[in-house]
């Protein structure tokens, strides 16, 4: 499969058709590259609920553009349609920003021209800061993984990653890794260690997509084996994405970020949460408030790929009779992070630090959130 990574974009407006969103199907990733259109907020929100698009700005683009499409259908549904996106996946924070801003954008607007042109303005905005944030945060993280290829000797620096927090998961560019793929353009040699990410194995199926299509060095593991490539010095840094960031720095990612934050604090490997800003919930003050999906048990039950005639298939991996539970995210406390890598450069995750980063969203009359 061939991709223009230099003008990669996971969600758009039909070329000619300004009533239709186009996307990348990702359930059909790796193995085809299938483009659905999407032309009402209906199909946006099981879009995002059937996971056809995922990733936290990926969903926040997709919730702004949702909101275009309803004001199509009808003017005067704004606020009907906010609620109904906003229902569809309750953990990723740039979701309920991005509604949150096209009903402040919209109100006070009466004429249905005005209100579908601001409409449009505003997705197409919240689109294009995505990948801007995106690679600038590509670009302040590059500075970290040149600092650890100095010490190095420029050997290879090893870069442990976790679930999709690449290009695809947001509107271009990514934040888990894009300073690698930033420093790998910078002639640095780079080496990711993706694991599968259980249930749904987006670091599998996604991660591995993004970087072998790239032609950058990395190996698929298991999930379990995350501690032990630490413990033995397989890891020079650890960087992932989030879905939602309190206000202290706990953040919440895909299940199982935690347990790599332990496993590196253990190690002494130093560990990061990349994200832009309209990840952070500034209402909330730690991660304890950070509403956590549970999705389909299947999910766990059953795993899909290919089978080795080619053909998609799904498998079940369980007893018949064997119950599951499906958390799709947790919370990493502040403590166990390194440090945090937005839009603005790198900061400690502390409060104090992600207000001096952002002071004007730190204001405590901006710390209200409907989610
Ligand atoms: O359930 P998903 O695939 O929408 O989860 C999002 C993720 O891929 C991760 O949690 C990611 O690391 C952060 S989102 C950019």
């Amino acid at each position: 499969m061939n991709v223009d990574w230099d003008n990669f974009r996971t969600i758009w407006l039909k070329k000619g058709d300004q009533k239709t969103v186009q996307i990348i199907d990702q359930r059909s990733l790796p193995h085809q590259f299938v483009i659905e259109d999407i032309t009402t907020v209906d199909q946006m929100a099981v879009a995002i609920r059937d996971m056809h698009l995922r990733g936290a700005g990926l969903i926040g683009a997709a919730g702004g553009y949702g909101m275009y499409l309803a004001i199509i259908e009808d003017p005067d549904s704004a606020v009907k349609a906010a609620a109904k996106l906003n229902a569809t996946r309750p953990t990723a924070r740039p979701l309920f920003a991005a509604t949150e801003r096209q009903l402040a954008a919209l109100e006070g607007l009466q004429s249905a021209t005005e209100r579908r042109s601001a409409a449009l303005d505003v997705a197409e905005l919240i689109a294009n800061e995505d990948a801007d944030h995106c690679r600038l945060i590509g670009e302040h993280g590059a500075q970290l993984i040149k600092e650890l290829s100095e010490k190095k000797g420029g050997e290879t620096v090893n870069i442990a990653t976790h679930c999709n927090a690449g290009p695809l998961a947001f509107v271009a560019n990514g934040t888990a890794t894009s300073p690698g793929i930033q420093a790998h353009r910078d002639g640095i040699r780079v080496h990711f260690l993706v694991d599968e990410t259980r249930p749904r194995n987006q670091g599998a199926s996604l991660t591995a997509w993004e970087l072998d299509s790239m032609g950058i060095p990395h190996h698929v593991i298991v999930d379990g084996a995350s501690g032990h490539t630490m413990q033995t010095g397989q890891v020079d840094i650890v960087m992932v994405g989030a879905d939602r960031v309190a206000r202290n720095g706990d953040f919440a990612n895909k299940i199982g970020t935690y347990m790599k934050f332990v496993a590196a604090a253990d190690s002494h490997v130093p560990a990061f949460c990349n994200f832009p800003s309209s990840t952070v919930d500034w209402s909330i003050p730690t991660g304890a408030a950070i509403p956590i999906e549970e999705r389909n048990p299947d999910e766990v039950r059953y795993i899909q790929g290919l089978a080795r005639d080619g053909r998609p298939t799904d498998v079940l991996l369980t007893p018949q009779g064997s119950p599951a539970k499906n958390w799709a995210f947790d919370v990493t406390p502040a403590r166990l992070v390194t440090g945090l890598v937005t839009e603005r450069g790198v900061c400690k995750a502390s409060e104090d630090a992600l207000r001096g980063m952002f002071p004007e969203k730190a204001s405590p009359s901006r710390r209200v959130s409907t989610r």
